[in-house]
């Protein structure tokens, strides 16, 4: 007899998450599970909505601090990673590493996305923050964003539907999952020179591979939050198993134990020596994602 359920991961119980972010930092998730699919996502969603169970969608784990109470809810890492081209259009799963697609696309000669090599991130995470580098950003080549919504509904946005700008996306005001992006790329000879630059310089001027969540603070208008916390002198600051990088002032390092509290009591360091030497008030870019239930910036 043919099973008709859909095939669904099992939800795993107390998942430690540390190991799942980039900053290695977090307690643990009362729920957990992996997702591969739109309709898994759906469902998901539809039963924490039902039950009303906070949930997280995570990705990489690049750009966020969990809490070390860790997450009173379920913990969806999205592992919706197809990726093809339908026509001129590259269509790829939220789960995808950015990274990976902008190497890959920039190797067959594609522009539009160089920048996203060595983004630690899931497309969705890059789409979700619209990440960006180097005078590029995430929304510049993209189509369309699929996005199932807290009530497990499945919705086809268009790039003129949603709104992007430095480090924000519409996505910060809605509750759900982007499932699936379509990207528009360019031919260009030179893409694979360009992505190879800026890998290059990346490596050397950022502190990669080293336990980090990406920069720290948002820039504030035309200066680099780095140079100014450089020029501050603040190179040096550290709170516990957290500091600042030597390499590049805008990035928090954890040097093995550091706990969630330890870089926030260092954001907070680092905010106030800031504004009183340049009047400057730096506002973080990562995402601290409080234990129990909504996400909160610091
Ligand atoms: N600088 C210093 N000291 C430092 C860091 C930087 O003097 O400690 C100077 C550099 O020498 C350079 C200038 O500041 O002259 C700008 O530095 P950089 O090129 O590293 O750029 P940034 O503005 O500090 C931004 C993004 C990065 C992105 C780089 C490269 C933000 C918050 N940061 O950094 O994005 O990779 O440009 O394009 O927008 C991220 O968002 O997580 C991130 C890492």
């Amino acid at each position: 007899m043919v099973n008709m359920q859909r095939q669904r991961s099992k939800i795993e119980e107390n998942v430690l998450l540390a190991p799942y972010t980039t900053m290695k930092i977090g307690g643990i998730a009362r729920y957990f599970t992996r997702v591969f699919s739109v309709e898994e996502m759906r469902d998901r969603l539809k039963e924490c909505s039902d039950k009303g169970l906070p949930f997280f969608i995570l990705g990489k784990g690049s750009n966020i601090l969990f809490d070390d109470r860790g997450f009173f809810g379920l913990v969806l890492l999205n592992k919706i990673d197809h990726c093809s081209f339908e026509g001129d259009c590259l269509r790829v799963g939220a789960g995808y590493s950015f990274s990976l697609l902008g190497a890959q696309t920039a190797r067959k000669g594609l522009a539009g996305l160089e920048f996203a090599s060595g983004i630690p991130g899931t497309v969705g995470g890059a789409v979700f923050m619209n990440a960006g580098a180097n005078g590029n950003e995430t929304s510049d080549c993209l189509l369309s964003v699929d996005f199932v919504t807290a009530g497990g509904e499945l919705l086809h946005l268009k790039k003129e539907d949603l709104k992007f700008s430095y480090r924000y996306s519409s996505f910060h005001e809605m509750k759900g999952a982007i499932c699936a992006v379509t990207f528009s790329l360019k031919g260009c000879d030179l893409a694979k020179k360009k992505q190879r630059d800026l890998i290059s310089y990346r490596k050397a001027t950022q502190p990669y591979g080293e336990a980090s969540a990406g920069c720290a603070f948002r820039n504030p208008q035309g200066v680099s939050a780095g140079r100014l916390i450089d020029e501050c002198g603040l190179k040096d600051l550290s709170v516990g198993g957290a500091c600042v990088s030597l390499l590049h002032g805008n990035f928090i390092l954890n040097k093995g134990e550091a706990s969630s509290r330890d870089v926030q009591e260092l954001v907070l360091l680092i905010q106030q020596r800031v504004k009183e030497r340049t009047g400057l008030l730096l506002e973080p870019e990562i995402r601290f994602i409080s234990s129990r239930e909504d996400v909160r910036v610091f």
